[in-house]
Parts: structure tokens; sequence; C-alpha cells
């Protein structure tokens, strides 16, 4: 198993269940509240701890009371946070609606992001893997260029979600990116092979997966075949919200295995999917 640090966010969560969401204007009731810790990279580790790995998250964390929320978790699940800058501030938030298969996200943050130089607290000797989400442009790109310095051999993914101003100066520095929907409709492909391809010719260095949703998971080897899995459906949707980070996380897991293509998107599709059944990231049994 794997030492696998990952760099990004650690959110506070307010997760409503509605029965529909609501209107302008509507006063409704929720059906249920959970306070959790979220967060895409956060989200990811607690799923990679379960599968067996010692992650570790590196992300700016308040230091605010509200932070035992995210802090109780990771030591819940065993992913060390020993080298997160602790400021002034209160944790970034998230309202969630979640109602049936969809939910909605309201996310306010003003908490700092991390600077590059937090990377140099962590012993990339003791790592295997090294992933990033692809925000904090600047910052990200000299962490990564940081790794690629001191271990050249590290593999390296990088979460491509949301569009960003600048995101492409990241795109040769992974080894392994792994790009939403949402990413890629961005940039006008959206035909997920228009969009493999035209992402191979900025990152050929790279393997490529775009995750689907319904449509699944589609992926690009280094020789350039594409490969499609089919998504998954629990039994009954209970709760989508971190499944993107779940998939993430199985990703990760299969390309550490150094499995092929077509088993990693396999894998990550039945992982997201089992996820989408039960609350929170609590996968026991579905492992
Ligand atoms: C889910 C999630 C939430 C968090 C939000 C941040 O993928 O990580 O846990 O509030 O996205 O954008």
């Amino acid at each position: 198993m794997a030492s696998i640090l990952l760099l990004g966010t650690a959110t506070l969560d307010l997760v409503f269940g509605l029965s529909h969401h609501p209107h302008a204007d509507e006063e409704m009731r929720a059906e249920s509240l959970r306070t959790v810790r979220g967060g895409n990279a956060a989200n990811s580790a607690v799923v990679l701890s379960q599968l067996g790995h010692q992650a570790e998250f590196l992300g700016t964390l308040a230091d605010a009371p509200e932070s035992s929320v995210i802090t109780q978790d990771f030591e819940r699940y065993g992913v060390g946070y020993a080298h997160c800058p602790r400021l002034p501030g209160k944790p970034p938030t998230s309202s969630i609606y979640l109602a049936g298969d969809t939910r909605s996200i309201v996310h306010y943050r003003d908490l700092p992001e991390l600077s590059a130089t937090a990377i140099e607290a962590v012993d990339l000797y003791g790592c295997d893997w090294v992933h990033f989400e692809g925000r904090n442009i600047p910052e990200t790109q000299t962490m990564m260029q940081y790794v690629r310095m001191h271990r050249p051999d590290l593999p390296i993914s990088l979460e491509l979600e949301k569009p960003r101003d600048g995101i492409a100066v990241l795109f040769g520095l992974a080894d392994l990116l792994i790009c939403s929907s949402g990413f890629a409709q961005h940039d006008g492909n959206s035909e997920p092979h228009d969009f493999l391809r035209w992402m191979q010719q900025r990152a050929p260095q790279a393997k490529i997966v775009l995750a689907s949703g319904q449509q699944g998971a589609y992926g690009l080897d280094a020789q350039g075949a594409i490969y499609h899995a089919a998504a998954v459906s629990p039994a009954s949707m209970v709760d989508t919200l971190g499944a993107g980070d779940t998939f993430n996380a199985a990703i990760i897991h299969a390309a550490f295995a150094q499995s092929g293509v077509q088993a990693m998107l396999d894998q990550a599709c039945s992982l997201a999917g089992a996820k989408c059944g039960v609350p929170g990231f609590a996968l026991g049994d579905l492992l």
C-alpha cells in the first residue's frame, strides 16, 4: 500500500437532505441535517485511507473551534494532517442541498489558500504518490515543480474539476489527469473522445481520465487508445456528495497498482456508484 499526499481543501459541509430543491422565495423544512468534513482532496484522502493507504492531507486549516469537525474526521480515518498550516479565520464552508440524485453546493471561503512553501515541510522521500487539486494555480504550479525537481520519479495526479484562469500551466506537470465533465465541456469539447484527444495534445506525457457522471467514465492511455466504463448505480440513491472525490481516490488506487486504463475506470465507477448508496464516506462494507 502507498503513502499518498493529497493537496487541496478541507471544508465544513452543512448537508441538508431535502424533498426537492428550493425555488426562489420558498421557505421549506429540511428532512435531515449533518455537519461534516468535506473538500475534494480531503474526501479523497478519507477514501484512500479506507482502501488501505497511508493518506496525508495538506491544505490550510482555520485556527477556529469549527475546524475540529475536520480534524476529528481525519483522526477517525487515520488521515495525517500534521503539516497543515493553521491560519486565522473560519473554515471554508459549504451549504449543500441533497434532493434525490442531485446536489447543489453554495460555497464560501475567505481562508487563504496554501502557500507553495508549505510542501517543504513534507518528507517527499516518504511519499509514493502526490495528488493535487487544480486550484490556487501559481502556488500549485510551484509545488508541482518542487516535487518534479526533488523526486522526479514520484507519480503526480491532478484533478481538473473547474476551468480556472491559467490552469493549463499545470497540464504538463502531471502523470495522471482526472477531469470532470464540467471541465471538459467548458472548453467546447462536448464529446468525450474529442476532449481526450484535445487534452492529449496539451499533456502528451499523461494518462487522462474523464468522469462523466451518468455517462460513466472515459480514459486514454499512453498509446492514445480510448476506453469507457459505464456508470454504476446503487440499489438506492442515498448520497451523491463526494462521488467524484471517491472516483478520484479509486483511480489513484488503481493507478498505483498499475492497473490498465479499463480496469481503473471499471473500479472507479463501481466504487463511486456504491458510495452513492451510503451516507457520507464510511465505505467499510463496500470495500
Ligand atoms: C464535494 C465537495 C464538498 C465541498 C465542496 C467544495 O466534492 O468537496 O465536500 O463542500 O465539494 O467545492
